[in-house]
């Protein structure tokens, strides 16, 4: 399977839109391909709208954006795309029909995966060309912010198909769950329903009002679901014995009839009911209204959760260590030609970046805080090819900052290509001492320059001790190949 350095998107309505929001702010390029040329609007507006808050869920360094094109030509997309996600209506003989369509013209180590809420990829890969490439992979709306995507395959699908989408799926932040076997509505969608079928149970006999139903959720399971799932929570909830004394106490109810089975019947009353109900929660406030609040509060829950290393917020880690890797790995060449080299190479170019919209101040330009960011990658670049990474942190040493000065020459507008020089200055037993100077691309101007001084300490002891030997050797290599 190859590399993806290009998605093609087969249908670009709300999912399509989250697929390439997300590609897109990982650095892959989007080819959207739909059947309504109108759609080319829709999908750059839903890419605009979904960036203030992908924008917010990570300081970790990021590659330069990719590039959106959109084509009515899907033969055009299969062509070109090195992976394709199918995102058209759930229809089985539409997405059938297309799907054996789009694989007449897309080269067979072309994974093609399909979006679909419940439909079985036996019964989507039956026409196809090359039907082992394709897989279900199932996200959630937004899917620019919500990582989990479902993987299942068909009878005829490869192993490979699968563990490739999940590596691609991994790289953009998402948390790939396999799916052992393929089931209608696969795991998600078939508790949401049940939960739903009750809902509109209790709706229908005038039990509670639909704001009464999500207030029974978002007041209380809602919350313990973001970090332990249903299973985990009620393991706690049965005491010291657990899972065992909760089935005991609570198994028998589950044979009283607290829940219904068969959905209640969509009559035009239920309906009215439904709709008025979620109305009047939106309170006049419009769906894009809405969705901000929701996006808004999705970012910050997985900022909470990243804290505690749990469900999205360890995928957001997991994330960032591969950003913050990746960042690294782009300036370990220069890094090792200049130490292995028999002359001084003078500053080396440790880290490209460009202004991000969140970095702009109300002058319009970048604000002074996002200079140590900046400048920090760049450090952090350094010192990982030094062997100060991850692994060197969780043996509880590390290199703390005390003191940074900031000289500011000119200014860096919004989305302006920025890079950084640097020079190791200074290297004893406990202390780093780092120059960098912050350039602008299209005139090589200098925006400004830094001088940090870092202490190497125990951070299990809170007290400074003396770098490692390899460490120190590699930053002195460093010192002299920079001077
Ligand atoms: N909306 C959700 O919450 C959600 C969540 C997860 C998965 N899904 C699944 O994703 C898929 C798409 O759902 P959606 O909500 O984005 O639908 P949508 O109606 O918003 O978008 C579908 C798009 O497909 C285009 N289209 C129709 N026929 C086409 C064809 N032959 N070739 C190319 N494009 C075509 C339409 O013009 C439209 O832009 C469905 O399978 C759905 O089950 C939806």
């Amino acid at each position: 399977m190859r590399q993806v350095r290009t998605l093609g998107l087969l249908g670009t309505g709300v999912i399509g839109g989250g697929w390439a929001a997300r590609a897109l702010h990982f650095g892959i390029d989007v080819i959207a391909a739909d059947v309504k040329p109108q759609m080319e609007e829709w999908i750059r507006g839903a890419v605009a709208n979904a960036e203030g808050a992908l924008a917010r869920l990570t300081f970790a360094p990021l590659p330069p954006p990719g590039k959106l094109s959109f084509t009515t030509d899907l033969a055009a997309m299969a062509r070109q795309a090195d992976f394709i996600q199918e995102n058209i209506p759930e229809q089985l003989e539409l997405k059938q029909r297309v799907l054996a369509d789009v694989s007449r013209h897309a080269p067979p180590d072309v994974v093609i995966a399909s979006s679909t809420s419940g439909l079985m990829p036996s019964d989507l890969q039956r026409d196809m060309v090359a039907p082992e490439r394709l897989l279900v992979a199932h996200p959630f709306n937004p899917v620019y912010l919500l990582p989990l995507v479902e993987l299942v395959g068909g009878r005829q699908t490869a192993e490979d198909t699968v563990a490739a989408a999940a590596r691609f799926y991994t790289y953009i932040g998402m948390h790939p769950l396999r799916v052992r076997r393929e089931v209608p509505g696969h795991l998600t969608d078939r508790l949401q329903e049940a939960l739903w079928r009750e809902i509109l149970h209790m709706v229908n006999e005038d039990v509670a009002t639909t704001g009464e139903l999500d207030d029974s959720i978002v007041y209380g399971p809602g919350l313990r679901w973001a970090g332990m799932g249903t299973n985990l929570i009620y393991h706690l909830a049965g005491g010291e014995t657990g899972m065992r004394h909760m089935l005991r106490q609570f198994g028998p109810c589950l044979k009283w009839p607290w829940t219904k089975l068969e959905a209640p019947e969509l009559s035009d009353a239920l309906i009215d009911k439904m709709v008025a109900g979620t109305q009047a929660q939106a309170a006049g406030r419009s769906i894009r209204e809405l969705e901000r609040l929701r996006d808004d509060y999705l970012v910050a829950i997985q900022q909470v959760l990243r804290e505690y290393n749990i469900g999205a917020g360890a995928t957001l880690r997991a994330l960032e260590e591969r950003l913050y890797e990746s960042s690294a790995a782009a300036a370990r060449a220069p890094l090792a030609a200049a130490a292995a080299g028999e002359r001084p190479t003078g500053p080396l170019r440790l880290l490209e970046t460009r202004v991000r919209p969140e970095w702009i101040d109300y002058h319009g330009h970048m604000t002074d805080a996002r200079y140590l960011q900046v400048f920090g990658d760049a450090t952090d670049a350094l010192f990982r090819y030094a062997g100060i990474d991850d692994a060197y942190r969780r043996s509880g040493r590390g290199l703390y900052t005390v003191e940074t000065r900031v000289t500011h020459k000119a200014a860096a507008r919004l989305s302006e290509p920025l890079y950084v020089m640097t020079r190791v200055l200074e290297v004893d037993d406990k202390r780093v001492r780092l120059q960098h100077a912050l350039h602008r691309a299209r005139d090589e101007a200098l925006v400004a320059s830094a001088e940090q001084l870092y202490v190497h300490v125990r951070t299990d002891e809170g007290r400074a001790a003396p770098l490692d030997t390899a460490v120190r050797a590699r930053l002195q290599e460093l010192q002299a190949a920079t001077r």
